[in-house]
């Protein structure tokens, strides 16, 4: 296996909830109630695994369903059709129990010929349309092949196209191929499609925007990182079992890889091969240290390629060091415009291009603003690893005072050093104290609709034996309250925090904001309630923004 290409059987991990999702669409499309799908998420997340093991669970179960497997190459429509020909051939094939092995497109077709004419009769024209270069012909015709595979075969057919945002691209040969895609995809009511592609906003843009040509035929399915649980198992399955790691150093590594397989999957296994080496069997802080210089530092560590060629293949062959310049000026902390602009000399009115394209290459996003008088909204990197990459790495570079490598090298681990040191501290402190961290942070902040002032003090309250406020701010005009729990919360415990608040009033407090953090959730009766007290809820998501704002380490639930 190569690290990086898509996994599927016993390597693949997780995803149960979109795979759910996958066999339910396949359950009502055999039905007769057809729903497309498009699989959208970041680079390297895991669409086309997920597309791969569902493939392979299905023709283990029902071997009969033919999935049309095709891959968009960029900027190469003959590569599209051989794409789509390759993937009929290759189901055809399998349905006849036929070994593909080394096998010439011209005999395969004389195979299927025997049992699917209609087929083969329709790839022979497909491939007439292409060797003339009526590419338009061959896009509409390709369709009407789908059909007759359905028709033929008899069974159902789902067609996977994957990398799909490069449909857009072909515009450039074909006429308007997202228009005809939508025409055909609409009209065709027995054959499933599901897309996948990696430009979340592009292909968030062709599905759910009322005014784009998809709107309406896809139901998107978005994917993200594993979650902290789900990260966790896959640490501690793929690492060897005679290495031991600790809770604390798991969690450091999703810290770090916000839960993305690709990169946990290179850290695990740059892990194994260190120890090994080394003949350790536990990772410690000095083990977490190597190997982050191995694959983020060194130029030939895996992270490392993998962030040098997004700059090179998406930014530095847009012609143009300006896009380098401003994700390293946000990478630093200059998020607004304005700072941008001053650091990196990008004229304010030049500069909305710039940005632009930037969140449409999926390296920044726009952030709301913390600050009131910011009059534009903030950027942020989207992929707080790439961050991590050219603050620590990518900028030394060019520090002239570190030209040689073993002295850059040096400052890298120590950095990393400090983070690993910083995170276990912070770790060892428990949520409710971090929290209580996070309030006294605050300076006007604005937050989820509320300006969040500089308090006076923040604390942990004891109103009576038992009866304690987790987090108790006082600001000039009256008393901030916030209450952290781990449990999913119910009733109950939003009327025990209204007797607090209560008891707080009584002793001639004047109380201006209550907020509950759930971090494992709320109930929706409770929910209800405490828009009755207007009691404030902020989830993991609200409080783990608001953590990386101030540049603290996420909360794991
Ligand atoms: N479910 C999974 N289980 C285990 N590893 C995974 C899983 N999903 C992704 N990975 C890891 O991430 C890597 C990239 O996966 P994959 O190629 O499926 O992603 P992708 O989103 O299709 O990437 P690209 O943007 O390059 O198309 C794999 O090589 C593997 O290391
Ligand atoms: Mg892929």
């Amino acid at each position: 296996m190569v690290l990086g290409d898509p996994v599927t059987g016993k390597e693949f991990f997780d995803r149960k909830k979109e795979m759910a999702i996958l066999f339910s669409t396949l359950e009502d499309y055999e039905k007769g109630k057809k729903r497309n799908i498009a699989i959208v998420g970041l680079r390297k997340i895991g669409k086309t695994s997920l597309m791969k093991e569902f493939i392979r669970i299905l023709h283990a179960s029902k071997s009969g369903i033919l999935c049309l497997e095709v891959y968009l190459p960029e900027n190469d429509i003959q590569g599209f059709f051989t794409s789509c020909i390759k993937g009929i051939v290759i189901e055809l094939l399998r349905i006849m129990k036929i070994p593909i092995k080394a096998m010439t497109l011209t005999d395969a077709l004389k195979i299927i010929e025997q049992n699917y004419p209609r087929i083969s009769i329709g790839i022979k024209n497909l491939i007439d349309f292409t060797n003339k270069v009526k590419y338009d012909d061959a896009f509409d015709y390709l369709f009407g092949i789908f059909e007759i595979v359905r028709e033929e075969t008899k069974n159902c057919v789902i067609v996977f196209f994957d990398e799909f945002q490069r449909m857009q691209e072909y515009g450039s040969i074909l006429i308007s191929p997202i228009d005809k895609f939508r025409q055909k995809v609409m009209n065709q009511k027995d054959i499933l499609y599901i897309i996948s592609g990696s430009a979340v906003g592009m292909i968030n843009k062709l599905t759910s925007s009322s005014s784009s040509p998809l709107f309406g035929h896809f139901e998107s399915m978005q994917l993200r990182g594993f979650e902290f649980e789900d990260a966790s198992n896959f640490v501690l399955e793929k690492k060897e079992k005679t290495i031991s790691i600790s809770q604390e150093n798991i969690a450091f590594l999703f810290e770090i890889t916000n839960g993305n397989p690709f990169y946990l999957d290179i850290l695990v296994h740059s892990i194994g091969r260190h120890c090994k080496f080394k003949g350790y069997t536990r990772v410690s802080n000095e083990v977490l240290e190597q190997i982050l210089t191995d694959e983020i530092f060194q130029s030939n560590g895996s992270i490392y390629q993998n962030f040098s060629s997004l700059i090179e293949q998406s930014l530095e062959r847009r012609g143009s060091i300006k896009y380098t310049k401003i994700i390293k000026s946000i990478a630093f902390g200059s998020r607004r415009p304005s700072q941008i602009s001053k650091n990196t000399r990008i004229s304010l009115t030049t500069l909305p291009a710039y940005l632009k394209k930037l969140q449409e290459l999926e390296i920044i996003q726009r952030s709301n603003a913390t600050k009131k008088n910011a009059r534009f909204s903030e950027y942020e990197l989207i992929d707080s690893l790439f961050e991590l990459w050219l603050k620590q790495v990518y900028s030394l570079k060019e520090d002239s005072l570190l030209r040689d490598l073993s002295s850059r090298m040096q400052v890298f681990k120590k950095n990393i050093s400090h983070i690993v040191l910083d995170y276990n501290s912070q770790l060892g402190k428990g949520d409710e104290a971090r929290i209580r961290e996070l309030f006294s942070m605050f300076n006007n902040d604005h937050a989820f609709g509320l300006i969040i002032p500089k308090f006076e003090k923040v604390e942990r309250k004891t109103l009576a034996p038992n009866k304690e406020i987790d987090i108790y701010c006082y600001n000039i005009s009256g008393i901030w309250i916030a209450e952290v729990t781990r449990e999913r919360i119910n009733i109950t415990e939003i009327n025990n925090i209204k007797d607090k608040v209560d008891t707080v009033k009584e002793e001639g407090n004047k109380v201006e904001k209550v907020i509950v953090i759930t971090l494992k959730g709320i109930e929706q009766d409770a929910l209800d309630l405490c828009k009755k007290y207007h009691f404030i809820v902020w989830g993991i998501v609200e409080i783990n923004k608001l953590m990386k704002r101030k540049g603290m380490f996420k909360i794991l639930v």
